[in-house]
């Protein structure tokens, strides 16, 4: 069996088990099985004239290949082009993007260290699977090395219309990187339909049958590969004792009858003002949620040296307290806004004991947080996800409460709905929701990449 041998920006650091993601502990099994690697950075910076070794470890059985980067190529790669031009423009903010020429440079000389430092680890039958934006021309610079060996690529946020594409500095150079890859995975249909108009409009591609495009010289499998959780083992998590305990100490602490939940990384991507905003109108709009309802909004710093990511620090902030100054009593806070990470497994616990989550959006690649929150219900009491449109969860689960994120008197209203739903129509709700969530599930995911990926790549064998 070939090994697997999987590249993301940051390796997960597996010794947190409560901390790291489904996905991590999904992508770490599939390593398990094939004995492989994980390369990546390893979250550290260090000095510009600092030498630069491979730092090979073990972690919970799972080989691990880390690097460092330099503060230059942290200042070029990682918070220039991956998350100034990149995450914008691909998230639909062509208003919040940063264009500097210096920044692409540092974006193809790390992919360049990156490919070199892990073509020295790779035998002849590996199967490379490549995560994220960071990394889109890697599979290039590993092909200009002379690696042959099926090389697949997940995109896990989303891709643009062609529109909003062609305004990403050197757009051919890099779909032209991503015919150096086998598979190209994308998490929706919509997602999979912009990257194919853009390959047949602007670079003259053909499509071979359902999921196989041709173009500058390649066959490449495209196609939308939806990810998912391990739905058992987020259930199990806010059913254990430790997760009833803290919902029960929730609920006696809390003089509210309902409480109305979000987890996001603090981006602006998230819709995060505007949620508060559509909270602020329930109170307004059916003053009856006065004193009786919650906001618990969970939202871990993140990116705080990208100058976009400080500006919303300070926006949350701000209506947060005016909310709460506005209508908060002795014995109410309307939100609660917690601005720190917090353990899975009291996420877990909290989406229990929360009647409404609210996951709003306003571009998402997925949202595992809309998953979560359905795993972790009771079947015959869940509560209600109001969900965005604009998530990509929203192609799967039609049976939320799809909303559109940036109108607050719809979301307002949607909680009056989600708050007031009658037990049958949670229960019904809820059973399909769950059917879906199970249906696209992480291991269905993970299975179906590897799957897509080691049959692939057979009609390049000569193009290379
Ligand atoms: C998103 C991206 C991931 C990234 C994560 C955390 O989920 O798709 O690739 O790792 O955010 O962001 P960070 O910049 O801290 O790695």
């Amino acid at each position: 069996m070939s090994r697997l041998i999987v590249v993301s920006n940051r390796v997960a650091d597996l010794t947190k088990s409560v901390q790291s993601g489904g996905l991590a502990v999904a992508l770490a099994d599939a390593l398990r099985e094939h004995r492989g690697i994980w390369f990546g950075w390893d979250g550290t910076v260090v000095s510009d004239a600092a030498p630069i070794g491979i730092n090979l470890t073990q972690q919970h059985h799972v080989r691990t290949a880390t690097v460092p980067l330099t503060q230059r190529d942290y200042d070029e790669y990682y918070v220039g082009f991956s998350n100034n031009v990149l995450w914008p423009s691909f998230h639909y903010r062509l208003d919040l993007g940063i264009i500097d020429a210096k920044s692409i440079d540092g974006y193809r000389r790390v992919n360049q260290r990156f490919a070199k430092a892990l073509s020295a680890l790779l035998e002849p039958d590996d199967v490379i699977w490549v995560h994220d934006y960071h990394l889109i021309p890697l599979a290039a610079e590993l092909r200009a090395l002379g690696m042959r060996q099926n090389i697949g690529f997940f995109l896990h946020i989303p891709f643009p219309p062609p529109d909003i594409f062609l305004a990403v500095p050197e757009p051919e150079w890099l779909a032209r990187a991503m015919f150096s890859y086998d598979v190209i995975g994308f998490q929706t249909r919509t997602d999979t339909a912009n990257f194919r108009r853009y390959m047949i409009e602007h670079n003259g591609a053909t499509e071979i049958g359902a999921h196989q495009i041709a173009a500058f010289g390649r066959t490449t499998t495209v196609r939308d590969f939806p990810i998912g959780i391990d739905v058992d083992a987020f259930h199990e998590m806010a059913h254990t004792p430790k997760a009833v305990e803290q919902i029960e100490r929730l609920n006696r602490r809390s003089m509210v009858s309902s409480q109305i939940v979000g987890v996001d990384r603090l981006d602006y991507s998230k819709g995060l003002p505007d949620r508060l905003r559509a909270f602020r109108l329930l109170l307004e709009l059916y003053p009856e949620n006065r004193k009786a309802v919650t906001l618990m909004q969970i939202s871990p710093p993140t990116r705080e040296d990208v100058a976009a990511y400080s500006e919303i620090r300070k926006e949350l902030e701000g209506l947060s307290g005016a909310i709460n100054g506005e209508f908060g009593d002795f014995d109410w806070t309307p939100v609660r806004y917690i601005h720190r990470a917090v353990p899975r497994d009291t996420l877990a616990a909290l989406f229990r004991g929360s009647q409404v989550g609210l996951v709003t959006p306003l571009r998402d690649g997925m949202n595992l947080v809309a998953k979560e929150y359905v795993a972790a219900q009771d079947a015959d009491d869940p509560g209600v996800l109001v969900l965005s449109r604009f998530a990509g969860a929203a192609e799967d689960l039609e049976e939320a409460i799809l909303v559109n994120p940036y109108d607050n008197q719809e979301v307002a209203q949607s909680l009056q709905r989600a708050l007031t739903m009658r037990q049958g129509e949670r229960r019904e709700r809820h059973k399909a929701l769950i059917a879906r969530v199970r249906q696209h599930d992480v291991r269905n995911w993970r299975e179906t990449f590897l799957e897509a990926l080691r049959t692939a790549g057979r009609e390049n064998e000569s193009a290379v």
